[in-house]
């Protein structure tokens, strides 16, 4: 298969990068920038050491043009690509994915290393860097510099340091370049600020995600870059007791043309806390309604501004930028120029160092503390970095993914969710406060009012891989516990409406957990009446904490092995959704012990044929960690 080649010739990137003088292409494969993030940090490394370089998202250029970027001298293409989901490739990177899996396009002479985003916790870990590094060996690239895998479930910005600690001077050595790298600060982007006087306000930012005034002009089809500002119609709490939250939040779409499935994500854009971002301002003395620009320095980069400009400092902390992760090293190195202070220099030097002594203290005093930029700015008190400098570092504010739960054949002009509230005590002594969880919960709906007077909330669906079996009459077991539950909802409410409409839907089986029955059984009153209704024809829940010792689902399908196992004889289709890091894991153990008991095979075979189910697409997880 050949890639579309939607631009011409000459404005394809081995054009553009010989016009510009750059050998170094770095693709990224990012859903939540984190990929991104680094393939942008490459490219300022790759001018340190004397080289240039261009990140470039491989949805917009032609990839097809990797088979040419030998005809530039001293080329190189670096890819970071991340593992999202079950082991698939982010969606920027499904076409370059499908075609590197379909063509056979020779790729001799050219220069590759990879870094592979990915997250232990979840089976395929770094499925999609792995394969990429495999793959373009395979059709005839040279591989430089040995695969990165970074795990985010314990220190993802660690892993990348050390890998491109060692990858520059490979590189270096391998171009005959001598090894130099300077140190110091290299801004990609030139600052701008405007008196009031001087801008016209239309022409400024106030948090759309692409168009201008795209929040106050709605127009469909709505999607990331152009969310639609859903009005809240419910916010209530599901929880019964215990310290803990948990929302069900309706959002209105009548007439909006979105479309959604049972078992669909929403995404939703946050924004950051008004207090979090007027204590920075504080802190550095800003006035956030400075109206500001940054423009890339380098006319040949290809993002122009690094987000939305012109805008305010108030907008690109409340909206754009990541203020509440843990530092990245690469900022904390950029801090060390602004800091008067000698032991505080020294000290930020350390952190941001990639020696063993500097890892360590990261990993501690950063990542285990959970430190963001004001509390940073808080414990180093004579670090004053310059607001701008700031807006250019920070990584970017994402969107977060909720399940839906609600089906639209119940619930045609709402989309339902359940969440969390993520708020937790930091070793420093700090509360800090999830940034989605903690802005929708201030998102009340007056009550008895219509839609266009509550709050709003920019929303679009992504559309996933976990469905219903297509033919009712198949019977469902799902696990789900905690917010696990929340596309089974959307699930249950499918077949209901199939049963009310006089179908004959198969067997219908929940294994839900949590924690005490007076706490946190959320839907309570729905499960119930569905399990009345022969809706459920199973209900089983695991009560971790009601009783002396632990029990979990994959406890009680242990002791339903039985009709487990005549589910998936009977054509069944397994749904697993909730905690990536123990759950999952110990339900596909838990199911794969079923088929070895019932189904008689030998614990390989039962490996192998649970996995067979995945291929199917009777098998089918939905986690997150
Ligand atoms: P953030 O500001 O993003 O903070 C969360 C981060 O804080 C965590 O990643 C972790 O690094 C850190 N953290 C949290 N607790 C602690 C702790 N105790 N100690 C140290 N660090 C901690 N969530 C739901 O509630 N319901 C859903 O249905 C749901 N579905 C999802 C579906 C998908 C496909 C994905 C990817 C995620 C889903 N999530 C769901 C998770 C959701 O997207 C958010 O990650 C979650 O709501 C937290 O967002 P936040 O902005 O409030 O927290
Ligand atoms: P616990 O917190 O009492 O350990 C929803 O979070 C439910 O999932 C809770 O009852 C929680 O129990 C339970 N849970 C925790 N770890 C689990 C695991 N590894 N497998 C299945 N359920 C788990």
């Amino acid at each position: 298969p050949t890639l579309n080649r939607s631009e011409s010739e000459d404005s394809g990137i081995v054009f553009r990068m010989k016009k510009s003088g750059r050998s170094i292409a770095i693709f990224y494969g990012s859903q939540t920038g984190t990929a991104e993030e680094f393939a942008t940090r490459l490219a300022k490394d790759a001018q340190r050491y004397g080289m240039k370089a261009l990140a470039v998202d491989p949805e917009e250029c032609n990839m097809e043009e990797l088979a040419e970027l030998h005809q530039i001298e001293n080329s190189l293409a670096i890819f970071c690509m991340a593992t999202y989901g079950e082991g698939d490739p982010t969606d920027n990177a499904q076409d370059f994915y499908d075609w590197l899996q379909q063509g056979d396009t020779q790729l001799d002479g050219l220069k590759f290393a990879v870094f592979g985003l990915g997250n232990k916790t979840y089976e395929h870990y770094n499925s999609t860097g792995i394969y990429v590094d495999k793959r373009l060996e395979e059709l005839g690239a040279e591989r430089v510099y040995e695969i990165g895998l970074g795990d985010d479930d314990t220190n993802i910005e660690e892993d990348f340091v050390t890998w491109k600690e060692g990858l520059w001077p490979t590189v270096c050595e391998k171009f005959g370049i001598e090894v130099s790298k300077q140190e110091g600060s290299f801004r990609s982007y030139s600052f701008t600020k405007y008196e009031p006087d001087d801008i016209d306000e239309k022409t400024v930012y106030s948090g759309e995600v692409a168009r201008l005034h795209s929040y106050k002009n709605q127009r469909p089809p709505y999607d990331a870059k152009n969310p639609y500002l859903s009005p809240v119609l419910v916010n209530r709490e599901l929880h019964k007791g215990g310290g803990r939250s948990c929302m069900h939040i309706e959002f209105d779409i009548t007439d909006t043309k979105i479309r959604y499935e049972a078992g669909d994500h929403v995404a939703v854009y946050p924004t950051n806390d008004v207090t979090m971002v007027e204590k920075i301002a504080k802190r550095l003395d800003v006035d956030l309604d400075t109206f500001f620009t940054l423009d890339a320095i380098d006319e040949d980069a290809s993002k122009r501004h690094p987000f939305p400009c012109p805008t305010t400092f108030r907008t690109a902390l409340l909206h754009y930028l990541d203020i509440s992760s843990p530092l990245r090293t690469n900022v904390l190195s950029e801090f060390v120029e602004y800091t008067s202070d000698e032991k505080d220099k020294e000290f930020l030097t350390l952190l941001s160092s990639p020696t063993p002594e500097g890892k360590k203290k990261y990993q501690e005093w950063v990542m285990d503390a959970r430190r963001n930029l004001l509390a940073i700015l808080d414990d180093v008190p004579s670090c004053n970095p310059a607001m701008d400098h700031i807006c250019e570092l920070l990584p970017h504010l994402q969107a977060r993914y909720y399940s839906i739960a609600s089906s639209p054949k119940m619930h045609p002009t709402s989309i339902h969710i359940c969440a969390v509230l993520v708020e937790y005590d930091t070793s420093s002594g700090r509360t800090n406060l999830g940034v989605a969880t903690n802005w929708l919960k201030t998102k009340i709906p007056v009550p008895g009012s219509e839609a266009s007077v509550q709050p709003r909330v920019p929303i679009y669906v992504r559309k996933s891989q976990f469905r219903l079996p297509f033919k009712v009459s198949h019977p469902v077991m799902m696990v789900g516990p905690g917010t696990g539950l929340a596309p089974f909802i959307g699930f249950i409410q499918d077949r209901a409406y199939h049963k009310e409409a006089g179908k004959d839907v198969g067997k219908t089986t929940l294994y839900f957990g949590c924690r005490k029955r007076e706490e946190d059984f959320i839907y309570e009153e729905h499960l119930t009446k569905w399990k009345e209704d022969d809706v459920l024809t199973e209900l089983k829940i695991a009560f971790s904490r009601d009783g002396p010792k632990k029990v979990y689902v994959q406890h009680l399908l242990a002791e339903n092995k039985q009709s487990v196992w005549e589910n998936i004889q009977n054509h069944g289709h397994i749904y697993v959704c909730g905690d990536a890091r123990h759950m999952a894991r110990e339900v596909h153990d838990a199911i794969v012990d079923i088929v070895v008991e019932c189904g008689g095979k030998s614990q390989q075979q039962a490996t192998d044929f649970v996995k067979g189910l995945m291929n199917k697409g009777r098998y089918s997880a939905d986690v997150w960690s």
